[in-house]
């Protein structure tokens, strides 16, 4: 695992736009993980500002979305298709049809479950994925416990990160208690990973990764076993990485 240190959350969010705009610049067909949640947005934000600055190109491009809450409708305005529509896909030239995300309100989910892992592997393999960080370690929704070798799986969201996305929603009784995510193994199949962490409430999570203890009962630690990923963090999120 590579480690790039930065100063502050803006440099960040510099850093994976550079390797993101790199990674089309150098194939315009690139397919992309990517991930919701307050990291990725500094990223989404620049790459926006990439279009019109440096003349990025998403034309051909295809998307491909970790996860999506379970019972809500694409257009509800907090399902993760939303996000994506408000932050980013509505703001580039990409095609809709070119960006997937699971379907939440399908009405077998593990029917859902196994078309998604079939366009993982059709439309990808993803060439660079996205990911940010939970305070216990998930990547996706794939909690503590969750299997090394999951593919896209229907997951029920622990108490703690049900808590921490309730800040969306009017009230925590809305969070959805169900999702759709792609599983470990599902992501260990991108050829190059990025995990991006920021801020002190990430501090703890940063400093367990960097143990490099591989682990199931701390999701992103099986990271380890991939061959190219690179950790971009600020300052305060490495703060408790022993130097
Ligand atoms: C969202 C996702 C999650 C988030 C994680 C960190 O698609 O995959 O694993 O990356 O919960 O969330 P933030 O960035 O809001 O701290």
């Amino acid at each position: 695992m590579k480690v790039i240190v930065c100063d502050n959350y803006d440099e960040v969010s510099e850093k994976a736009t550079q390797l993101v705009e790199a990674q089309i610049l150098e194939n315009d067909h690139s397919v992309l993980g990517l991930a919701t949640g307050s990291t990725p947005l500094g990223l989404y934000e620049r790459l926006v500002e990439g279009v019109t600055l440096r003349g990025i190109a998403y034309k051909n491009v295809c998307t491909i979305n970790l996860d999506e809450y379970l019972g809500l409708e694409k257009e509800h305005p907090e399902s993760y298709r939303t996000f994506m529509s408000v932050n980013l896909f509505d703001k580039i030239d990409i095609s809709t049809e070119n960006t997937y995300i699971p379907d939440g309100t399908f009405d077998t989910a593990e029917e859902e479950c196994l078309r998604y892992e079939q366009v993982i592997d059709s439309v990808g393999p993803i060439d660079l994925q996205i990911l940010g960080i939970g305070k216990n370690g998930h990547i996706g929704f794939n909690e503590p416990g969750t299997d090394s070798k999951s593919l896209t799986h229907v997951v029920e969201l622990v108490a703690s990160t049900r808590e921490s996305n309730a800040r969306f929603f009017p009230s925590i009784d809305e969070v959805p208690t169900y999702a759709i995510t792609m599983g470990i193994k599902s992501i260990l199949k991108s050829k190059k990973i990025i995990l991006m962490a920021a801020g002190k409430n990430k501090a703890e999570a940063v400093k367990t990764l960097l143990s490099k203890d591989v682990n199931e009962s701390f999701p992103a630690s099986i990271l380890w076993n991939h061959d190219n990923v690179t950790l971009i963090v600020d300052r305060d999120a490495y703060e408790l990485v022993k130097s």
